[in-house]
This record gives structure tokens, sequence and C-alpha cells, in this order.
């Protein structure tokens, strides 16, 4: 497939995990006595699917990035925010209250959004129309660390 494809397949997947993330901890917000589960269920969305993402791109899409004196910056500042995602994952894990946990969920929802939007727009827009960037090999990668 084409770098423009490939592209698009990343984007599309940041489009999924955003909207999932967002509607999962809106559900926090409706949830009254069952909110636990619901937190549980948004922790268990960051631990499952954003994590091991943010993980595998670590070694992929940023060790690609990381390489073009451009993105040398912003590439660290994005290892920066998987580590905020992190902890919030953790505070959300053992938040005791329902409006604690929905501030939480929201925060990483949201900062979750615009930093898929900044890989979007900043790192994925640069590496997809250089011809020495094979983005169906990095994307290969990186499901082979997913275990796809
Ligand atoms: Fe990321
Ligand atoms: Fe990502």
């Amino acid at each position: 497939m084409s770098n423009q494809e490939i592209a698009q397949a990343m984007r599309g997947h940041h489009a999924i995990m955003a909207q999932q993330l967002q509607d999962l901890a809106q559900k926090l917000e409706t949830a009254e006595s069952a909110w636990q589960s619901a937190r549980e269920a948004v922790a268990a969305y960051l631990t499952n699917e954003v994590l091991p993402h943010a993980a595998a791109e670590e070694s992929t899409v940023y060790r690609v990035g990381t390489n073009l004196a451009n993105l040398t910056k912003l590439i660290e500042s994005m290892l920066y925010e998987h580590t905020v995602i992190q902890s919030l994952t953790e505070r959300l894990q053992g938040s005791p209250t329902q409006s604690q946990a929905l501030t939480l969920a929201a925060q990483a929802a949201k900062l979750f959004e615009v930093h898929a939007e900044k890989e979007n727009r900043f790192i994925i827009a640069v590496l997809e129309p250089r011809e020495d960037v094979d983005l169906e090999a990095v994307l290969g990668d990186m499901h082979q660390l997913l275990a796809y």
C-alpha cells in the first residue's frame, strides 16, 4: 500500500480511539450507581488500547520521526504526553469518587484527542510524502508489537 493509504489508515485508527475514549468517558457522567464499572471501562480502554498503541508507536513511528531533525523536539514532547496519559490512567484507576473519575477520564480523553491530532498533522503528514519513509513497514512493525 502507498504511504498515502497507510497515513489514512493511521488517521482513521486515531479517530476511532479518540471517539471510543470520549464515549466511555461520557458514560461516567450518567452512570449513577454503576459509576465504578464505568470508571473501570475507561481505565481498561486506556490500559488495553491506548497505552499499548503509545508504546508501539514509540519504537516505530516516533523512532522514524526522531531521526528527522525537524521532528526531534516534537517527538520528545509527544513522549512526555504519553507519560501524562499513563499517569492519568493510574490516577483514574484509584479515583474514589465519581466526580474525580469523571474529571480524570475527561482529561485523558481530551488529551488523547489533541495528542492524536498532533500526530496526524505534524508527524504522519510530514512522513507521508517522504520517499525515504516506508509507512507500510512502520505500520507492519506496529501491528507486530501489538500482536494483531
Ligand atoms: Fe502518541
Ligand atoms: Fe498514535
